[in-house]
C-alpha cells in the first residue's frame, strides 16, 4: 500500500491542468453499453475507478482500450452478458451505473448491491423506484438487483429523496428511459454538470433528452443509439481541491482547463473568505493575498457547494482564525476526516451534520489515515499547511479519484513523496520512540502564530 510523505509549509505556485471529471466519465463509460458501434471518449482521467469500471465493462462483453492519444475507445463485442459481479461492484459504488444501460439495451440486468460505504448510508431505492416506474420487474435476490423488462414504457418519474436528488440514480433512469416506448419525464432530476454531460453524450448518439441541467427532464424514447465521440468535462472537484491547496498554503496558482461556470458556489465561497480568484476563459488564477476569514457553508445538491468538497473546505477553514461551521446536507455522516484532522491539531467539534471549526491553530505534521476519497484530499491539504512532516496513509482512496495528484502538487512546488507503506519509509520524527531509536520528539506544541507564509504580493507568492 502506498502513502504520501508531505513536508508542509510551502506556498504553492505555478500552473497545472485539471483532468477530466471522474463522475462524468464513469456513467458515460457505463452508458456506452447501450450503443451499437464504437464510442471514443476524450479526457477520461487515468484513475483506479476508471480501470475498475473498464474491467467490469469487459466482463459485460465490451472491448475497452486506451489509444496512443489517451482516448478511451469502447465497443460491444458480445451483448449477451448482463451480470455485474460483486467482485467489481464492491470496489466501486459507481458500478451501479451499468444497471440502467443494461436494462434499457439488453432488457435485463443483474447487478450486485454495492454494500456499505465510509461516507454513510447510501441506498439505491430511488434508482429502483425510477426503473420500476418505467415498467421494469425489479427484485433483490442474494445481494443482487435483478431487473427485467421486455420493453420499457415511458412514464412520469419523481426522483426526489430525503437528501435531495440522486446523481447516479438520475443517470440510471435517464440511460434506461432513452429506450422506453413513448416519453418519460423525470422530476427532481439531479442537475449536476456530470449528469448533463451524460445527457449530451446520449443525445450525440441519437437519444432525445431535453431539460438537461434542470430538475425536469423529458426523454422521448428511441429504438437505438449509434457510436459517437465525446470529450468529458473538466473535474470541478479536482479543480476545487487545487484551489483550496493554493488558499491553505497562501499560494498563487493558475489552473488550466476549468469550467468556472460549474463551480460558482465554490468560487463565491472562496472569494467571500478572502481568496482572490480571476477567471479567464478556461483558466483560473487563485491567489491568497490576505488573511482569510471564517464562514458558514452548507454542502447541497448542485448548484450548491458539493458534498465532495466538504472535507477539503473543513481542512482549509481549520487554518482560518475565527469560528466556521460546515454542514453537509447531502451525506450527513460524511465526517470521517474530522478525527484525523484533530490529530493534526485542528480544532473541530462535530454536532450532527455540522462541523464547528474553531479558531486558527498551527496544524502540525502527523501520521494520519485516509478513510475515503475526499477525506484523503482534505488530509493532504492539511499536511501541505502543517508544520513539519506528515504521513498520509491509505492513499489508495485518493488514487480512485485524483489523477496524479502528487505530480500536480509537486509541479506547484509542494514537497510530496509517494512511498510504500513500510515502517522504514516513515520519517523517524513520526515513529513511536521505540521504533525510531532516535531522540524522542518534543511534545507536540500548538502555536497561534501565522501558519504558512501567505503570498504578500502578486508577483511573490512567498
Ligand atoms: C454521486 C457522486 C458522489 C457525490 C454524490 C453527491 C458519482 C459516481 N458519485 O454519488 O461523488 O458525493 O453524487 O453529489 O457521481 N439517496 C437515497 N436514495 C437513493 C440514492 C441516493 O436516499 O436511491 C441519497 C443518498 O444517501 C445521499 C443523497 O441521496 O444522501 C445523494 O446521493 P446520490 O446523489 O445518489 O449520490 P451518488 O449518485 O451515489
Amino acid at each position: 500500500m502506498d502513502m504520501f510523505i508531505i513536508r508542509g509549509g510551502r506556498a504553492l505556485a505555478g500552473e497545472v491542468t485539471v483532468s477530466g471529471a471522474k463522475n462524468a466519465a464513469l456513467p458515460i463509460m457505463a452508458a456506452s453499453l447501450a450503443v451499437d458501434g464504437p464510442c471514443r471518449l476524450r479526457n477520461v482521467p487515468d484513475l483506479v475507478d476508471v480501470r475498475t469500471l473498464s474491467t467490469l465493462l469487459r466482463e459485460l462483453g465490451m472491448s475497452v482500450t486506451r489509444d496512443k492519444n489517451g482516448d478511451l475507445v469502447l465497443s460491444t463485442s458480445n451483448d449477451s452478458p448482463f451480470v455485474a459481479e460483486y467482485e467489481q461492484v464492491r470496489r466501486m459504488r459507481a458500478s451501479i451505473c451499468v444497471l440502467g444501460p443494461l436494462l434499457g439495451r439488453r432488457k435485463r440486468a443483474c447487478v450486485s448491491l454495492p454494500g456499505g460505504c465510509n461516507i454513510g448510508h447510501r441506498p439505491i431505492d430511488l434508482h429502483l423506484k425510477g426503473l420500476a416506474a418505467l415498467g421494469a420487474d425489479i427484485r433483490v435476490e442474494r445481494g443482487y438487483v435483478v431487473a427485467e423488462a421486455e420493453r420499457l414504457k415511458g412514464a412520469d418519474v419523481y426522483l426526489g429523496g430525503p437528501f435531495g436528488s440522486t446523481v447516479t440514480g438520475t443517470c440510471n433512469v435517464m440511460s434506461a428511459a432513452v429506450f422506453a416506448e413513448g416519453t418519460t419525464t423525470i422530476e427532481a432530476a439531479a442537475c449536476e454538470p456530470e449528469v448533463v454531460d451524460l445527457g449530451h453524450f446520449l443525445n450525440s448518439m441519437g437519444a432525445n433528452i431535453s431539460g438537461l441541467g434542470t430538475p425536469f427532464l423529458r426523454i422521448a424514447g428511441v429504438e437505438r443509439l449509434t457510436g459517437t465521440e465525446h470529450t468529458v468535462i473538466p473535474d470541478r472537484i479536482e479543480a476545487a481541491t487545487l484551489m483550496m491547496a493554493a488558499a491553505i498554503t497562501g499560494g498563487d496558482i493558475t489552473l488550466d482547463s476549468v469550467r468556472a461556470d460549474h463551480m460558482t458556489a465554490v468560487i463565491e465561497k472562496l472569494r467571500e473568505i478572502g481568496v482572490t480568484i480571476d477567471v479567464d476563459g478556461q483558466r483560473m488564477r487563485v491567489r491568497c493575498l490576505q488573511e482569510l476569514s471564517p464562514t458558514d457553508c452548507i454542502a447541497l445538491p448542485y448548484p450548491g457547494i458539493p458534498t465532495d468538497v466538504q472535507a477539503q473546505l473543513t481542512a482549509l477553514l481549520s487554518t482560518v482564525p475565527g469560528i466556521s461551521i460546515v454542514t453537509d446536507k447531502v451525506f450527513p455522516d460524511r465526517f470521517m476526516h474530522v478525527s484525523e484532522l484533530l490529530r493534526m491539531g485542528a480544532q473541530i467539534r462535530r454536532e450532527g451534520n455540522n462541523s464547528i471549526v474553531s479558531s486558527s491553530s498551527q496544524l502540525s505534521g502527523a501520521s494520519v489515515m485516509a478513510s475515503d476519497l475526499r477525506a484523503s484530499a482534505a488530509l493532504i491539504l492539511a499536511a501541505l499547511a502543517a508544520d513539519g512532516e506528515s504521513v498520509v496513509r491509505r492513499i489508495y482512496h485518493l488514487d480512485r479519484g485524483y489523477e496524479r495528484l502528487e505530480d500536480k502538487l509537486r509541479q506547484l512546488g509542494a514537497d510530496v513523496r509517494r512511498v510504500n507503506d513500510e515502517p522504514s519509509n516513515v520519517p523517524a520524527s513520526l515513529l513511536p520512540q521505540e521504533e525510531s531509536g532516535e531522540t524522542p520528539l518534543q511534545p507536540p506544541h500548538f502555536t497561534r502564530t501565522s501558519q504558512v507564509t501567505r503570498a504578500s504580493t502578486e508577483d511573490s507568492p512567498g
